[in-house]
């Protein structure tokens, strides 16, 4: 038991966290300038991407909404009572609750490397779900996955929404999958929402928002620096530039510099020339054959799909064998 009540718990392993400071330092002295995508959500990155979701070029959380909505009963009848929810890289927790008032969990284990974030989202559905125990834990789910100590039995289902799975480098997500067998075990489950290939128009858009939320989220990395590191970025120096690169298959997020410049954090003084690039991330589509291929390479059985009428974006149940 603890401060946050008797259903909610809060495990900190932030201290397995690479640190932010380390990771710029030496992704800023790549070529190409890189910084890994986990480092968007300080407490002000987790909001814009909220805010990213409710953009309506941005239609995956869309989609995925009403797909989860719909075949709620199907997830209950392949997931029964009783199972352990895992969800890397929870956020706001806002999809997995459409499910559990069908499914009943035992336990819901949210992971989030935002520990502020983390622990208001976890209050917050506790309230909504007091018959349901939580199990927070604060840690990056791309390095390793704990599950905090007490967690019930029960079979174990890792929920990973949001096309999250996409923001790995394709050898990456072999790994990511394998990791994930070993958590949840022989017999275990994996409810995973992936984006698919589709016109480029479409997901060009989708990560230019109109209303500049994208942007907004992806410079506000330089602001983290500025003000975690004590940087000297002028973000009015850098834009947002996305887009889909067609032969590799993946959305790729940058910051260009609009000149040459300098800047300086931390002791180290960094160049950019005029159009050079950091690179924030890469968004991979994948169609179905392309992921059940990858998943059962992990042992991942793939037992249901379900998509929109569009194809733009599909969920499965994979089972571990
Ligand atoms: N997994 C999401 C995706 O790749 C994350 C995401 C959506 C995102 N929009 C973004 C990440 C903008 C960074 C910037 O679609």
């Amino acid at each position: 038991m603890n401060a946050l009540g008797k259903q909610i718990s809060f495990h900190d392993f932030q201290h397995k966290v690479e640190s932010f400071r380390d990771a710029v330092l030496n992704g800023l002295s790549r070529k190409p300038k890189q910084i890994p995508p986990k480092f968007f959500y300080d407490k002000t990155g987790s909001k814009l991407f909220e805010a990213i979701l409710e953009q309506p070029e941005y239609y995956i959380p869309h989609i995925e909404r009403a797909l989860l909505q719909k075949h709620a009963d199907e997830f209950a009848e392949l997931i029964e009572p009783g199972a352990v929810w895992i969800e890397p890289g929870s956020g706001s927790c806002e999809k997995v609750q459409l499910l559990f008032e069908r499914v009943l969990p035992a336990a819901y284990v949210p992971m989030d490397i935002s520990g502020d974030f983390l622990q208001q989202s976890a209050c917050y559905l506790g309230q909504q779900f007091p018959w349901l125990p939580i199990y927070a834990a604060c840690l990056d789910f791309t390095r390793k996955m704990i599950l905090p100590q007490g967690v019930p039995q029960g079979r174990r289902i890792v929920f990973f929404p949001g096309s999250s799975l996409g923001n790995f480098e394709p050898l990456e997500v072999q790994h990511f999958l394998v990791r994930i067998h070993r958590l949840v075990g022989k017999g275990g489950g994996l409810l995973i929402g992936v984006d698919r290939k589709k016109e480029q128009t479409v997901l060009n858009a989708a990560y230019n928002d109109a209303a500049g939320m994208t942007a907004d989220f992806n410079l506000n990395l330089l602001s983290r620096i500025n003000n975690e590191l004590g940087g000297n970025f002028e973000r009015d120096r850098f834009k947002h530039y996305a887009y889909y690169n067609d032969p590799l298959g993946r959305i790729e997020m940058h910051l260009v510099s609009l000149k040459n410049q300098q800047v300086n954090f931390c002791g180290h003084d960094f160049h950019f020339t005029e159009a050079e690039s950091i690179h924030t991330e890469n968004s991979y589509k994948y169609n179905p054959d392309e992921l059940i291929n990858l998943a059962d390479v992990a042992r991942f059985k793939h037992l249901k799909i379900w998509s929109d009428s569009n194809h733009y974006f599909s969920i499965y149940f994979f089972e571990a064998y």
